[in-house]
């Protein structure tokens, strides 16, 4: 008997929000013996706190590869993943490359890869905020309409791809691989000193993440979201890690400003998934935290106009609240006098996506 060939696959991750979707990919595929998964790091997050602390604690192998791409430009860095990517998928010539999400190492592989004829599977299809002014929102266009595979995670992600064209062969719809993640890993930050160390009582604390270009880069909008986040502060403490492109524009915006938050170096994985798990509210403009915070059941306060995910509203504990101080002040209330909407778990998102992805691409690719 012949031993069937194996499959070969180059997975790619480059940016924090890529770490905890790989992760339960990564190991489904080394799990099964038909696969050759090769992990390449694009290197767009390298900041120890923004990329290591997510692979040891998520035990990530070492990536295969490193390309080092840092920082820079949008154009800069999507410019120098393609020319490395191009280098790495002509030597390793895989049968097909898997991205996750919708940073720019997402769109420089499809692009590198789809030139060369290397099949694109993207996890994470299909989900648009409708504004272009988000460079993730280009990422996904674009990425979407080269691949080969678009695996969903909810059901507006797959209306969105069928309305723009893609193929409804193509679409697949399996849940959420952040989710794997999170439900792999509850239990293990549920025993974590977090709370102690940052001296906080279960429930008695609001959590803040800020990051977006839309939010941070003017000085007056971020001054005004910093002034009402301030004023909720005053009430209930607010705990924010802060990312290094925040802390950046912090300095260069609002020069010697002090924060009167609580303030903390960007958390690891599980510190922070215990941070959200114990908070009365979280306060965001990150994608993930969205669906995270649906799936434990803590209110979310999305400060932006629009969102990618509106299971997380329809179905989850998610508000939009934008940047508007008012609206911002009076959901903090609502929830502080106990009207949060409690939500339920979006379907499929069981744990399991990770599985769902790999048996459709041993199917296809076997
Ligand atoms: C990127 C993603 C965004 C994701 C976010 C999560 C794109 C277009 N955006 O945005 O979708 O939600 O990551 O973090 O890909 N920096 C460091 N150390 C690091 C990484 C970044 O100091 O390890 C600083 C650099 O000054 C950099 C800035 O943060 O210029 C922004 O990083 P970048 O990767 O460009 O984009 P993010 O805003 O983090």
């Amino acid at each position: 008997m012949t031993a069937l060939r194996p499959i070969r696959l180059v997975v790619v991750a480059g940016a924090r929000p890529n770490f905890m979707k790989i992760a339960p990919l990564f190991r489904e595929l080394k799990a099964r013996a038909r696969f050759e998964p090769c992990l390449v790091h694009t290197g767009q997050h390298y900041d120890p706190a923004m990329s290591d602390a997510f692979f040891r604690d998520l035990g990530i192998p070492e990536p295969d590869l490193n390309m080092g791409v840092g920082s820079g430009s949008h154009g800069a860095m999507t410019a120098q993943v393609l020319l490395e990517m191009e280098k790495v998928l002509e030597a390793q010539r895989p049968d097909a490359v898997v991205v996750v999400g919708d940073v720019n190492s997402t769109v420089a592989t499809s692009l590198a890869a789809s030139k060369l004829g290397v099949p694109v599977a993207h996890v994470e299809a299909g989900l648009r905020s409708f504004d272009r002014g988000m460079p993730e929102e280009i990422n996904r266009l674009v990425t979407d309409v080269l691949s080969n595979w678009l695996f969903t995670t909810e059901p507006s992600g797959g209306a969105n791809l069928l309305r723009e064209g893609i193929p409804e062969e193509k679409i697949h719809f399996v849940g959420n691989v952040m989710i794997d993640t999170l439900k792999a890993n509850r239990a293990r930050a549920g025993e974590l000193d977090t709370l102690e160390r940052l001296g906080l009582a279960s429930g008695g604390y609001a959590a803040l993440t800020l990051h977006r270009p839309s939010n941070v880069d003017e000085p007056e909008r971020l001054a005004a979201l910093f002034d009402v986040l301030e004023e909720v502060h005053r009430e209930i403490p607010i705990v924010f890690p802060v990312h290094p492109r925040t802390r950046a524009a912090i300095g260069r915006l609002l020069g010697d400003r002090q924060l009167a938050l609580r303030t903390t170096e960007p958390l690891g994985y599980l510190d922070f998934l215990r941070l959200m798990s114990d908070a009365r509210f979280v306060l965001t403009d990150s994608g993930g935290i969205q669906e995270e915070t649906t799936v434990l059941g803590v209110p979310c306060l999305t400060l932006r106009e629009n969102t990618e995910r509106p299971v997380t509203i329809h179905q989850g504990t998610n508000t939009l609240v934008g940047n508007d101080p008012a609206t911002i002040r009076a959901e903090v209330r609502k929830i502080l006098d106990g009207e949060a909407p409690s939500g339920r778990i979006p379907e499929r998102w069981d744990g399991h996506a990770a599985a769902r992805i790999v048996d459709v691409l041993e199917r296809d690719l076997g």
